[in-house]
């Protein structure tokens, strides 16, 4: 309840001394290879804490961990700064964090010491910005679509992206939605 850097410390004794991924299960991502996994290859290269990232509406960065970061190589950028939920005319850019982190243990660190931030929460961005201080902090510009499940329509859509990729389900359900689109269910 005290916000998304308070869970992830609560987590330490279980985590120990390791790199971690952090998973936030209300950002569903639909795509080829599993995000998270790509992370993995680049954290194996890079050794250093890495967020998925993805371009968002300018009129919603008060929903993220909004960026500042310059392009390193194809779907990598290197983190300058960051801050959580900038109001758009304050957002350094509209390049926002989404649900997937690899981080190193001594985010630990920051978030021991951590102050509330936004929404009067303890928030991992801040944290990551710390970290930042110490460490280089990288950001992957996956290649996928991702669904927002915390939002009522988001998680909606991912329901039914998510069934339309299935063969099983795939036909019956497009006849359905196309019923459904010219009103003929009453
Ligand atoms: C959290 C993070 C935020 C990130 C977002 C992605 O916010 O604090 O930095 O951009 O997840 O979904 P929340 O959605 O918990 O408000």
């Amino acid at each position: 309840p005290l916000g998304l850097g308070h869970a992830i410390w609560c987590a330490r004794d279980i985590v120990g001394d390791e790199p971690f991924a952090v998973l936030l299960a209300d950002d569903l991502i639909l795509s080829d290879k599993p995000v998270l996994s790509e992370m993995i290859e680049k954290f194996d290269r890079f050794r250093a804490s890495i967020a998925a990232v993805m371009e968002v509406e300018k009129t919603e960065t008060d929903r993220y961990g909004i960026l500042k970061a310059q392009q390193l190589e194809d779907y990598v950028l290197k983190i300058e700064d960051m801050v959580e939920k900038p109001k758009p005319e304050d957002a350094p850019s509209n390049l926002a964090i989404i649900g997937r982190y690899i981080l190193t243990p001594k985010i630990f660190h920051y978030l021991e010491k951590a102050q509330h931030g936004a929404n009067g929460e303890i928030q991992l961005t801040d944290a990551m910005q710390a970290l930042m201080n110490e460490q280089p902090v990288f950001g992957y510009r996956f290649k996928g679509t991702r669904f927002d499940c915390g939002d009522k329509v988001g998680f909606q859509m991912a329901n039914i992206a998510f069934a339309l990729e299935r063969p099983d389900m795939r036909d019956r359900l497009l006849k359905f939605i196309k019923k459904v689109e010219n009103n003929h269910l009453k």
